[in-house]
């Protein structure tokens, strides 16, 4: 008995990645990890539930939205444009950090995490949220629903949530042009 496969080649933080030649049923999570050497994304319930494997699908239009990587197959990723964990930070030409995204700044300032096997997920929805919100900025008054909206999928067994809904506030009561009215939204 053969099993399926199709090629797939697609683009991963600004890099080219494949062709591989993959089976139809692989999930997205283990072509991230086995195939383009991408292990940051995690894989929690395997069943479309946690989202810590989230990644970020980016469209054509400059929308972007998160995509639950254990349950969309590769193959769904033919010729598209994706973000994972691994793509936030800045590095130098020697593939050296050199900053962190705004997000994960904020998370590390306000111990958002302890173990941190959620935080590629809740980085990836915050970043999500917050492009959205360049391009539709919000009244000050809308941001506690918004935040709440934005990382209520994804489940964290650590820290009882509140210090990652603190600095995704935070970050977009601080960061101009997120909010109507004036740049920080009063
Ligand atoms: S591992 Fe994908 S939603 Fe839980
Ligand atoms: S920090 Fe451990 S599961 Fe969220």
């Amino acid at each position: 008995m053969s099993v399926a496969s199709k090629s797939v080649s697609m683009t991963i933080n600004g890099t080219a990645v494949g062709p591989f030649d993959v089976p139809e049923s692989l999930m997205m999570i283990d072509f991230l990890h086995e195939y383009a050497g991408l292990t940051g994304s995690r894989l929690g319930c395997g069943q479309g539930i946690c989202h810590a494997c989230v990644a970020i699908l980016d469209h054509e239009d400059g929308t972007s939205e998160e995509i639950r990587t254990c349950i969309t197959g590769a193959i769904f990723f033919q010729g598209k444009k994706l973000r994972t964990v691994e793509g936030h930070a800045q590095r130098n030409q020697a593939g050296e950090l050199t900053a962190l995204s705004p997000i994960q700044q904020k998370f590390l300032e306000f111990y958002s995490f302890q173990c941190g096997y959620c935080t590629p997920g809740f980085v990836n929805a915050a970043t999500v949220l917050l492009e959205k919100l360049k391009r539709q900025p919000i009244a000050g008054d809308q941001v506690e629903a918004v935040v709440t909206e934005a990382l209520n999928d994804h489940i964290c067994r650590c820290t009882g949530y509140v210090r990652y809904h603190q600095a995704v506030k935070d970050l977009i009561m601080t960061t101009p042009g997120l909010l109507k009215e004036t740049a920080h939204g009063k």
